[in-house]
């Protein structure tokens, strides 16, 4: 192990090539070195040390330790780094790795460059809010990492599309989060529609959450506290700069949390916890509310059952209801979003209109199929008696995965692509970024979906990317 670290770090230094790349060229990673000790060698039930894919975490928040806990299960991954900018939860997920392991040797990393620069790291799971998800994902490309990344891919389509050229640039294995495609009613629902089994497709309808949802439990709290303000609000959406209420939220932000880094290339803005850890995904400055929240899952479905993986809409019409703009929690919580998509496709994203069911609805001329996170139904009854089509129906066989990490790790082995990567994960984003352009400028849009452009309007076409705060700066 050490001799063929040592050879492969030299080697890299000339050539670019991660521990991983090096060991599959060379066709080391078969064969287990005779100084690795017994336990290393797999007598625990792991597979040998040198052999395990060697994995950092960042992003210890509401995802990134359920990712975690999925590798720390899997016998062929060893995670030895995690990463965070806040104490609490580093410390948190050094402690979950080290007793999983019964060791010591997770090592804490604050600035998430330090973690990439690691030449032993093969492979990294990011699990940061969207407006990271651009400057992380490229910083692990760049160091020569397969990256499991989260939803959507990016905060804005051209950080998507530099994510899409890196993982190509730089050969990489990509997995985004977008785990339904992993679980079995979601397959079969797409299978399905992809068989024409509800004959031609004409309309889909893709369901999504409404309103603002206290996941972290810092909202509440933080309305009970300005209840003797003048004014007091009912709500968070509310909430403006200027007003005893604001006043009242703003505060020092807590010593364990860097919260300048934590704003990276975002603008900075006074500290109100309510819209830090977890709800950051209310305030368009960080995050993009639950459109963006949500696309990344129930459009991933629906492009899927379409076979539209690398396809989208040309014509986009977004209407929202905005919380003033500059109000704590400021994302739209009721939008609906109609979409023009080849072959004579209608689709309708919306969230908060009882019209659209949650999940995502396929509707063709002999039928329609809805699936939803537990729950599958068709018009067609004898879809609704089985689980799985009959192996003469599966003219086309869609990609089957039944656990999301564990197909990323096979796939970081086999070379062969996951079952959501990079490009797949880009294109179901889209249809969500342009609703929530169309939506912010109020008009109508065409889209260029081969070209990736925005058609005859600057101004739409101005919010495909958006400004970095200095020093940041996305480079692939
Ligand atoms: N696939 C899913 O079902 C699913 C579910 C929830 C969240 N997510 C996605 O996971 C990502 C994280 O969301 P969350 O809800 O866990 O957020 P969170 O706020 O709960 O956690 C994010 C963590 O990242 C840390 N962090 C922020 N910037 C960092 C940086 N530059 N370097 C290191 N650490 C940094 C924060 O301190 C925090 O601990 C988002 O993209 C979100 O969309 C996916």
């Amino acid at each position: 192990m050490v001799n063929i670290q040592r050879h492969m770090n030299q080697s890299s230094k000339q050539s670019g090539l991660t521990r991983r790349h090096f060991l599959a060229a060379t066709g080391l990673a078969a064969v287990a070195p005779t100084f690795i000790p017994a336990s290393a060698l797999g007598a625990n039930g792991k597979a040998p040390a040198s052999e395990r894919i060697v994995m950092g975490v960042v992003g210890w928040g509401m995802q990134g330790p359920g990712n975690t806990a999925a590798f720390l299960n899997e016998k062929d991954c060893q995670v030895v780094a995690a990463c965070d900018l806040d104490t609490r939860h580093l410390g948190a997920a050094v402690n979950t790795v080290n007793s999983k392991y019964g060791n010591k040797d997770c090592r804490p990393y604050h600035d998430f460059r330090e973690l990439m620069a690691r030449t032993d790291i093969d492979a990294v799971m990011l699990a940061v809010p969207d407006t990271w998800h651009a400057l992380v994902a490229t910083e692990a490309l760049r160091n020569g990492k397969d990256v499991y990344g989260e939803k959507p891919l990016a905060r804005t389509i051209a950080e998507q599309q530099a994510i899409v050229k890196a993982v190509k640039k730089y050969n990489a294995i990509w997995q985004t989060g977008s785990w339904q495609r992993s679980v079995e009613n979601f397959h079969y629902a797409a299978e399905i529609v992809r068989n024409g089994l509800i004959g031609k497709i004409s309309r889909v309808e893709v369901g999504l959450p409404s309103g603002h949802y206290d996941f972290a439990g810092t909202g509440g709290p933080l309305l009970k506290r300005l209840a003797d303000v003048p004014g007091a609000p009912k709500d968070l959406a509310q909430v403006v700069p200027g007003t005893p209420a604001w006043n009242a939220a703003v505060t020092q932000p807590p010593p364990e949390l860097d919260y300048d880094f934590w704003t990276g290339p975002s603008q900075m803005e006074p500290y109100i916890e309510a819209r830090v850890h977890m709800n950051w995904r209310w305030n368009y400055n960080v995050g993009g509310g639950q459109l963006l929240d949500w696309i990344g899952h129930h459009c991933d479905i629906a492009h899927w059952g379409l076979g539209f993986d690398d396809n989208g809409p040309h014509e986009i019409d977004g209407n929202g209801e905005f919380p003033p703009k500059n109000a704590i929690w400021n994302t739209s919580p009721k939008y609906r979003i109609e979409l023009e998509y080849p072959d004579n496709i209608h689709m309708t994203i919306a969230g908060g209109y009882s019209d659209i069911r949650s999940g995502t609805k396929w509707i063709g001329d002999q039928g329609w199929v809805w699936v939803d996170r537990g729950g599958f139904q068709s018009s067609i009854q004898k879809f609704n008696d089985m689980s799985r089509l009959p192996e003469d129906l599966r003219k086309v066989k869609l990609y089957y995965s039944r656990n999301h990490q564990h197909n990323f790790l096979e796939c970081v082995r086999s070379r062969k692509p996951t079952i959501a990567p990079a490009s797949t994960a880009h294109h179901s984003a889209t249809p969500g970024h342009l609703g929530l352009i169309s939506m912010l400028t109020g008009r109508k849009l065409r889209w260029d979906v081969k070209k990736e452009e925005i058609l005859g309007d600057k101004e739409a076409s101005k919010l495909l990317s958006r400004p970095f705060r200095a020093p940041w700066k996305l480079t692939v």
